[in-house]
Order: structure tokens, then sequence, then C-alpha cells
């Protein structure tokens, strides 16, 4: 078997408050292997961001040990962690988190120019390719408050895949959408997982988890349950059907009209 992409063992993450101590993830093992599709449920306060800011090697464990894609996590400082980061991941957040007065293609080009790899050259043609593979190739000089919120998720996903991530972490990313964009955003993560990118999703919606291949679901620190989804639901197709629902609405709409 190849090496998974992430390898967590007996992950424990204690946040000192003052005199107190928040257990905020109680000993989480989790192995994830390469082209994975994954959703993350729990209830607020569950643990769910520490797990993926530790996943996303922001943060490390009090105890445990990770293991990225065969790198040992554990003891690297804070800058090795930032390179690795550059190199194996992609984060997308439910506030977007994109720069105001900054124009998408430079938004998405901003990761490219502070990767210390030396690995990408044509930076401005790298983000153009990255948001035409989001389907935004058309709004590349557009500003944030110039985009829907879709369109701005999809800006925050091109620049999350520009430096070419082995894996996709994902916090929520259909917190602030509605539900119709919302399975357009699912079904662009699977498209970028059919194409080979490992995706971890974070959701506390059971209708977006659905299009996962599989469930794992934290509660109070813990991994509760960690199942395969038999047959999971395609969200292009679903996309589909809403726009032809749509259609039929607005045909009988205009007959009565008529
Ligand atoms: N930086 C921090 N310092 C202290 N405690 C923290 C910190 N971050 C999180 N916690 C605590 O750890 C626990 C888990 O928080 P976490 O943010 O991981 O939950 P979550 O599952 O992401 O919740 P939500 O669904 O509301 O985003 C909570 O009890 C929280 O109060
Ligand atoms: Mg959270």
């Amino acid at each position: 078997m190849s090496t998974p992409v992430i390898e967590l063992t007996g992950v424990t993450k204690v946040y000192q408050m003052g005199e107190t101590e928040v257990y905020a993830l109680r000993g989480v093992d989790l192995s994830v292997s390469a082209g994975e599709m994954i959703a993350v449920m729990g209830s607020s306060g569950s643990g769910k961001s520490t797990l993926m800011n530790i996943l996303g090697c922001l943060d490390v464990p009090t105890a445990g040990s990770y293991m990225l894609d065969g790198i040992r996590v554990n003891g690297m400082t804070r800058n090795e962690r930032a390179d690795l980061r550059n190199r194996k991941l992609g984060f997308v957040f439910q506030g977007f988190n994109l720069l105001p007065r900054t124009t998408a293609v430079a938004n998405v080009e901003l990761p490219l120019l502070y990767d210390r790899t030396g690995r990408f050259t044509s930076t401005r043609a790298l983000a153009v390719e990255a948001l035409t593979r989001v389907g935004l190739g058309a709004r590349l000089e557009h500003q944030p408050s110039e985009l829907s919120g879709g369109q701005q998720q999809r800006v925050a996903i091109a620049r999350a895949l520009v430096t070419q991530p082995t894996l996709l972490l994902a916090d929520e990313p259909t917190g602030n959408l509605d539900s119709k964009t919302s399975i357009e955003v699912m079904a662009l993560f699977q498209e970028l997982n059919e194409q080979g990118i490992t995706v971890i999703v974070v959701t506390h919606e059971p209708d977006i988890a659905q299009y996962a291949h599989r469930v794992v679901d934290v509660r109070d620190g813990r991994i509760l349950r960690d199942h395969a989804v038999a047959a999971p639901r395609r969200a292009a197709d679903d996309v589909r059907t809403i726009d032809t629902d749509a259609d039929g609405l607005r045909a009988t709409a205009l007959q009565e009209v008529v």
C-alpha cells in the first residue's frame, strides 16, 4: 500500500487558558489515503478547526504524532512547517479570506510570490490558469467586492490550487453560501478530487457531507465515527437538477402570466 497522505496517531491538543486547560482534541487517530474526499462533521466546539489547523501545520499537537505525505511534522520549526505548507497544502476558509481592493488574479498569484522554493516562474500565467480551472477565466480583473459569494469562494479555491497541493483543506467552505452555490462549490471539489487532489472538508451540514466518500464525526475532541459513504452524491448532477427545476418553474410562471 502507498504511504498515507495523513497519519495522525494519538493526537491531543490542550489549550492553556490561564489556570484552566481546554482539551480540544483527546487522542485522535486518523489515516487518509491519497485520492480520498472526506467530510469532517461535528457540533460547534467539538474540535474540527483544531484538527484542521493541525493537519494544515498551522498548529502543533500537544501530544501524539503527525506524518504528512511521509514527512514527520513533529519537531519541525515554524519556518519548516511554513515551507511544508507551501509545498503540500491548499486552504479554503468559510470567509474566503481574500485581500480586498485586489484583483482576483493578484489574489491567486500571491502564494506564488511568497513561495521560497523558486518553483514558480510565470506566476501570472499560473494564476490565470487556476482561475480558468475554477470557471473564472472571465473575471480576472474583478476585485472581491465585484464578485458574488460563490465566485469569491472560487477565487479562494484557485488560490489554494495554484501551488499544486497534494491536499486541500477546507474549513466550512460553504458556511457563507446559499444552498445552490454550496452545491456548485462541492461540485468543484469533487472535480478536483477526481483530478487527484485529496480533499478534506469540514461542514455542519449533512447535505454537504453526502458529497464526500467518507465521513468522520468528531465529538468532544474524539473521532466518534468514521465511515465510508456507499454511493456519494454527484454534486454536478444536483446542480443540473436544480437548474432544470428552476427552468420548469420559470416556464410554468410564464404560462400563468400569458
Ligand atoms: N486558540 C484557542 N485557545 C483556547 N481554546 C481554544 C482555542 N481554539 C479553540 N479552543 C477551544 O477548543 C475547543 C474546540 O474548538 P474548535 O474551534 O476546534 O471547534 P469547532 O469544532 O471548529 O467548532 P465550530 O463548529 O464552532 O467552528 C473549543 O472548546 C474551543 O473553545
Ligand atoms: Mg471551526
